[in-house]
């Protein structure tokens, strides 16, 4: 997706510019009142997304979903390869070819990088990647970013200059990958890459940060990692997409951010982040449920972002961000509990 949105795809964040980020977030803005079940638009009326999630989900598949809804249009989703007739052997392409014919825009998820590429190549409508293997997930980044942007602007500052510490699975997770090419669009940045060495960030993303200017420092341990962060963007062990689980299992658990390392190792006031799920199962837990009640945690105001980017990006690419004031009432129901 360009600047000029309407009718793109979006398969990664490459190609976005800053002043197409900022537009994002600009529209978001201004889904605050939908989102919060203050105000109703009708403007998809008549529209239908095809959300098509090959890969297990929650807050993606369901935010897509609600996003749509929420600005009035219809959602058809299939979920899970089996229950679709790529199990029957159809192509990607062909399933593209025919579900474009019943959709407006469609998002998908598929478990191999690439896969919504080839998919978006034979769509005639507009396709949002909603994450590909171990690639990318565009729109976890520009949620993310919305996020770091909102929680810094709470403390009076900007993103020009920030340090973040990204912690965990940098090989596979795929929010990480998108995450530090958009943070790169922001003068100064430094990243401090916390994981074991066999699960860093691949080269080619790093080599890009240092070529663009921003200080990319790597690190075995948290604490050097945390200490000079003002962000800290904790990341599950992406166990799927390991060759076995017996090697997985050797990195769970080996990285943990809970009440007391945060105490030790942390400035006041550095942001908690986690594009969930977070595994909290016995011998994982990659961040701990004690600092469920930290002011500084922001995962759930995080996911409740995901819903504004995601609205944002269906009115810019079906292009009725102009429309929006036009169709507008308040809502009929309560919405008490919700505050
Ligand atoms: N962050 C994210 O992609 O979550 P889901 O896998 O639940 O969609």
């Amino acid at each position: 997706m360009v600047k000029d949105f309407a009718g793109q795809h979006l398969l990664s964040v490459q190609g976005l510019s800053r002043e197409a980020v900022e537009t994002v977030f600009s529209v978001a803005d201004l889904m605050v009142p939908f989102a919060e079940r203050r105000m109703v638009t009708r403007v998809l009326e008549g529209a239908i997304l095809g959300n098509m999630f090959f890969e297990p989900s929650t807050r993606t598949r369901v935010s897509f979903g609600c996003a749509f809804n929420l600005l009035g249009g219809e959602v058809r989703e299939t979920i899970g390869v089996e229950s679709s007739s790529l199990a029957k052997g159809e192509s990607l392409e062909d399933t593209a070819r025919v579900l474009s014919g019943y959709s407006d825009v469609i998002v998908m998820r598929h478990p191999e990088g690439g896969a919504v590429d080839r998919f978006a190549s034979a769509s005639r409508v507009p396709v949002l990647n909603g994450g590909d293997g171990a690639r990318e997930h565009p729109t976890q980044a520009l949620l993310d970013l919305y996020t770091i942007r909102r929680e810094r602007a709470a403390l009076g500052l900007g993103l020009d200059g920030l340090r973040i510490a990204l912690m965990g699975d940098l090989r596979y997770g795929r929010a990480v990958h998108s995450l530090v090419q958009i943070l790169a669009l922001y003068p100064a940045i430094e990243f401090h890459l916390i994981s074991p060495p066999e699960l860093a960030l691949p080269e080619a993303y790093e080599d890009a940060l240092r070529a663009g200017g921003h200080q990319v420092h790597r690190h075995h341990a948290l604490a050097s990692g945390l200490q000079a962060a003002d962000i800290v963007y904790v990341t599950r062990t992406q166990e799927e997409r390991f060759p076995s689980p017996e090697e997985a299992a050797r990195y769970r658990g080996l990285f943990r951010l809970n009440q007391e390392i945060y105490t030790a190792h942390c400035a006041p006031n550095t942001v908690i982040m986690h594009p969930l799920p977070r595994d909290s199962r016995a011998g994982a837990q990659e961040l701990d449920a004690d600092l469920d009640a930290h002011p500084a945690l922001a995962i759930f105001r995080q996911a409740d972002n995901g819903v504004l980017i995601r609205m944002a990006l269906f009115a810019l690419c079906l292009d009725v961000v102009g429309a929006l004031e036009k169709d507008v009432r308040p809502v009929r129901w309560y919405t008490g509990g919700r505050r």
